[in-house]
């Protein structure tokens, strides 16, 4: 062969693995992944759907969040409302991506290599659904954000995995008892809730000034087995509807005002998680109102049983169970200790 042929069939080539070089080097990524000319993959991308997961790929790694959530009012099928894991925390999966000459690979997953957002901002997450507008139907639950939550977050009172607040029962509410066959009853009682319901060394908490309904309430779980204590479950038996009415309107009527006043208050260390509990059982136990039980004249172990019972589940409450979530023990230690100085003037 003539050697300038050579020469050029050399160049030839060594132009061939620059330009291919070039291309490796040079192109974006994504050049293939929506065909060749970038302006008509505008319609392509358009097209392509977030991959959702659904509820049931949460379950296997977040059971205690989607236990919470299936028995929530965000899950109503029947009605056929149901805000799912994904509309808060983002799609579990992304889109797929297509490789070198249209081969598809799989995008990344949730949580292989796709972190889940975590939303810090609830003022801004719930009003998306929940503020009032006008037009808004009004069948869609919703509220003025300043009047009803003031500067606070939602998730200070609303468990984001199951918002609906456990409110006393509003036959509770209604049903007024007599305190005078009450106080008959409750003679029963005193050995272990003390004399009048001010419980100092006694086994069982104070019961004095505590919210009627409040009352009712507990001892209906009682009754029922829904909250089980082996001292209590005896001391609950044999009380009918009726008498639960009668005792929670005695106990309710004895005036016990809380010890916690301001000065005091000042002078306390736990500053860390009072103000948490504050928005609904008052920094001086004093709740007003009657779906949250006061705090006045616990001891402190019982305010750390409680706090770990509802952790562990054994009491359940979904609004508490959201509290005490990311609460260690020394935590619950430091704000029972707090609550404990409320004790009855
Ligand atoms: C195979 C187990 C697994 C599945 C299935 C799974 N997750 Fe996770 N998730 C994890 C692990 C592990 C972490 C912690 C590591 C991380 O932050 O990426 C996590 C973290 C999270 C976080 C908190 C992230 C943070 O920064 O604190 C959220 C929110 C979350 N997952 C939501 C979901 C939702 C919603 C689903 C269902 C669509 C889901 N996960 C399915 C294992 C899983
Ligand atoms: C209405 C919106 C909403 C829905 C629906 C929702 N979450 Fe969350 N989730 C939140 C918010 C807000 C937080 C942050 C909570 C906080 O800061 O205390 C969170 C936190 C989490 C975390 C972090 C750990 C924790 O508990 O703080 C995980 C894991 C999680 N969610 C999983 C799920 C799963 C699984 C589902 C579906 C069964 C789900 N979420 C449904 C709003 C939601
Ligand atoms: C995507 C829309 C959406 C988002 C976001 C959302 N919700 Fe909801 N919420 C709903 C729907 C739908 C219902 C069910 C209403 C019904 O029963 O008719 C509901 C019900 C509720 C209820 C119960 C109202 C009642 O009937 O007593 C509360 C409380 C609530 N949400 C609070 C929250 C909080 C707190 C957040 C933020 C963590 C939030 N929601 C985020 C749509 C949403
Ligand atoms: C200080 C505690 C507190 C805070 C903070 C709070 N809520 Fe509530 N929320 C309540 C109570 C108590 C109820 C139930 C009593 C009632 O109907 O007013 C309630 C009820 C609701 C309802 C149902 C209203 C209805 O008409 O049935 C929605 C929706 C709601 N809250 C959303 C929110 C949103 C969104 C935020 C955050 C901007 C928020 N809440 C912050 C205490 C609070
Ligand atoms: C959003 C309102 C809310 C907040 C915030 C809150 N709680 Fe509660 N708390 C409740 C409700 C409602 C109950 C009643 C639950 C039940 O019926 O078991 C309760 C019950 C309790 C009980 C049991 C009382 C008894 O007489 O058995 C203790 C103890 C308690 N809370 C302590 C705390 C502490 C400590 C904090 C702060 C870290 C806190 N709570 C924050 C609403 C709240
Ligand atoms: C043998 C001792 C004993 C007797 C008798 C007894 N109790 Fe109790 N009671 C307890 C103990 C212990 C608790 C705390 C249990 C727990 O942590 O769930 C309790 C809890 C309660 C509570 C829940 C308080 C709260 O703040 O949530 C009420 C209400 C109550 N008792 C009412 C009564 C009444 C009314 C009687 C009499 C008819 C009675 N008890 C008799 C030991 C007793």
């Amino acid at each position: 062969m003539p050697r300038h042929i050579v020469r050029l069939v050399l160049i030839m080539v060594g132009f061939a693995v620059l330009a291919y070089g070039a291309k490796q080097f040079f192109t974006v990524d994504s050049f293939y992944q929506y065909g060749h000319y970038r302006g008509s993959s505008v319609a392509d991308i358009a097209s392509d759907k977030p991959k959702y997961k659904g509820t049931a790929y949460c379950a296997s790694c977040h059971a205690p969040q989607l236990a919470e959530w299936s028995n929530g009012i965000h899950n109503r099928p029947d009605i056929g409302k149901v805000v799912r894991c994904e509309v808060c925390h983002s799609a579990g999966g992304e889109r797929d991506v297509r490789g070198t000459f249209e081969h598809v690979s799989t995008g990344p997953d949730h949580p292989k290599n796709l972190k889940m957002v975590v939303p810090k901002d609830t003022r801004q997450l719930c009003t998306l659904c929940h503020e009032r507008m006008t037009g808004r139907p009004l069948q869609q639950r919703q509220i003025v954000v300043a009047e009803h939550a003031g500067t606070q977050q939602c998730s200070v009172c609303h468990n984001p995995h199951s918002p609906r607040l456990n409110l006393v029962s509003a036959a509770s509410t209604a049903q007024a008892g007599d305190a005078a066959a009450g106080k008959a009853k409750a003679a029963a009682c005193a050995g272990c809730h003390g004399a009048e319901g001010v419980s100092v060394n006694a086994p069982g908490p104070t019961l004095a000034g505590q919210h009627a309904a409040y009352l009712h309430d507990a001892l209906k779980a009682y009754i029922e087995g829904t909250r089980s204590d082996p001292m209590m479950n005896a001391g609950a038996q044999g009380l009918s509807d009726d008498d639960a009415a009668n005792i929670a309107a005695y106990y309710a009527g004895v005036t016990c005002v809380s010890s916690l006043d301001a000065a005091k208050q000042a002078t306390l260390q736990d500053k860390t998680t009072a103000p948490k509990c504050a928005a609904c059982h008052g920094a001086d136990g004093n709740s007003t109102n009657p779906s949250w039980p006061k705090l006045i004249g616990l001891s402190k172990a019982y305010l750390v049983n409680s706090l770990k019972a509802y952790k562990g589940g054994a009491r359940k409450n979904g609004m508490m169970a959201g509290v005490v979530k990311d609460m260690s023990d020394a935590d619950m230690d430091n704000v029972a200790a707090y609550y404990a100085n409320a004790t009855c003037k």
